[in-house]
């Protein structure tokens, strides 16, 4: 039944050390993959497989300019839903990492062993999330549970945004249960996967208190397939104040948005006009392209309590100062700052699905495997910007298109200038919403994950049976073989 549980937070993750080298700070942390059980359907248990156990995992926060080590243990036992080796690869999402840190799919950890990823953290505070990318299995794997947030913060972010109590992940993800209590997962189609079960940071249809204040959320969909339309039950708006990238310059207020798989977005809420009492919900208006149950419209509900430390003087801002670029000795640009003539290229990837294929240009991650990793479809320098025109020419689908290693700004729609992003998407961004029939101009930067460092990175969609099923391409910057 929707509003009956209660809203819980992802625990924070302390890292088990810190300290400062000849680098700089660092934090260490340790995770292991594990088997857990999760008490989602009333009465009952449910196996999941996340980071520590647990769904969604914890949350790493970490400051700017202090760097990360994330030792990752792999100590699963059987898969929920397949058998064979339960291999995993993590990718710290929105990240500009390394590519040996990156998560490359094909880079995977087997049972029994660990791998010790490196972030460098150098970015703007965002709202980043870590899960699981093994190739042909990374829609089952992120199923069971391996998905978590990660929080880079800054001065500048810490100084305009709501924080701590009042700054709340929302993962929300959609799941399908048996009669037992186990995960059900029907993707064998390769289309994709609608539940009928929604869930807020792993609880189904969670209701939340909150105070007469601005709350800041950082809402994840973290869906294997399906897309919302989020809004308020009361019509009231929204202020989106952070995309992909981290903060947005401007702050747009808006009475919905549209939210694709692994896309990020900070909104604020102004509960202060309501009265202790008042419920309000969080809605999901349909989108095209996906398949609605009888409750996949709702998401979740705040009910408003008094607060007795009084009125909240918060002042929901007109712009954002997001400080200055920390890399611009290195010739980084801030994504809002790059216009179309610094662009060196204009690329087009056009998406397809041919003969029961999913394809970027007519190539697969087959051709990438068979290509001994070599096949890249582009290979700008370090710190080039271009323009890439994603194209979806696949008929009646929808597909969240991510690139690795960049923030992009998106600069046209629909090849008319005058359609651009949606007010929503004003800020950063790393994964591309491409609608039916729909093509979107990207500009982007290829700002590297450690100075002049180079390598390969992964395009794909983000619909992850669409990328198991090898609608992924890369592309390499600088020397492809680092
Ligand atoms: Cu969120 Cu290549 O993934
Ligand atoms: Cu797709």
């Amino acid at each position: 039944t929707p509003y009956t549980n209660m809203f819980r937070r992802p625990p924070v993750l302390m890292p088990c050390e810190q300290g400062v080298d000849d680098k700089g700070p660092f934090h260490r942390y340790r995770l292991t993959q594990k088997i857990g059980q999760a008490s989602i359907v009333p009465g009952l248990l449910t196996t999941i497989a996340g980071y520590n156990g647990i769904f969604p995992g914890p949350t790493i926060k970490v400051p700017q300019g202090t760097r990360s080590e994330v030792r990752i243990a792999n100590a699963l036992g059987d898969h929920p839903l397949y058998s064979g080796e339960f291999n995993t690869v993590t990718h710290l999402h929105g990240s500009a990492s390394l590519p040996q840190y990156d998560g490359y799919a094909n880079d995977h950890t087997s049972p029994g062993q660990a791998k010790t990823y490196r972030y460098p953290n150098w970015q703007q505070a965002r709202t980043m999330w870590y899960h699981d990318h093994n190739h042909r299995t990374t829609a089952k794997n992120a199923f069971v549970g391996l998905a978590a947030m990660y929080h880079l913060s800054d001065q500048y972010e810490r100084r305009q945004l709501p924080q701590g109590e009042y700054d709340v992940p929302l993962v929300v993800s959609d799941m399908a249960f048996k009669a037992n209590g186990s995960v059900a997962f029907d993707g064998e189609d390769n289309a994709g996967f609608m539940g009928d079960v929604i869930m807020v940071n792993g609880v189904p249809w969670p209701k939340m208190r909150v105070k007469p204040r601005v709350y800041r959320f950082r809402v994840l969909v973290s869906s294997i397939s399906r897309s919302y339309r989020f809004k308020l039950s009361t019509d009231d708006q929204v202020y989106v104040v952070g995309t992909d990238g981290g903060m947005t310059p401007t702050v747009n207020a808006v009475s919905s948005w549209r939210h694709a798989p692994a896309e990020r977005y900070e909104i604020l809420i102004d509960f202060r006009k309501y009265k202790p009492g008042t419920r309000i919900e969080l809605k999901n208006l349909s989108n095209k392209n996906n398949e609605d149950f009888d409750k996949t419209g709702k998401v979740m509900q705040f009910e408003v309590v008094a607060d007795p430390a009084g009125p909240d003087t918060y002042e929901i801002p007109k712009t954002l100062d997001l400080g200055p670029q920390p890399w611009a000795n290195l010739g980084a640009v801030d994504v809002h700052k790059l216009t179309p003539d610094m662009a060196t290229a204009r690329r087009r990837l056009r998406l397809e699905r041919k003969h029961g294929i999913w394809t970027v240009n007519g190539e697969t991650w087959d051709d990438v495997e068979k290509s001994g990793f070599q096949r890249v479809f582009g290979n700008p320098k370090p710190y080039d910007v271009e323009i890439w025109d994603l194209v979806n020419e696949s008929g009646g689908w929808f597909h969240p298109l991510h690139i690795h290693l960049i923030d992009g700004k998106i600069i046209g729609r629909n090849n008319t200038p005058d359609q651009k992003a949606y007010a929503w998407e004003g800020g950063g961004k790393d994964v591309f919403y491409l609608g039916e029939n729909e093509t979107v101009s990207v500009l982007m930067q290829f700002t590297t994950g450690g100075g002049n460092a180079g390598g390969r990175y992964m395009v794909h969609c983000h619909n992850l049976i669409h990328e198991d099923n090898d609608m992924m391409i890369q592309f390499a910057v600088g020397d492809i073989n680092v």
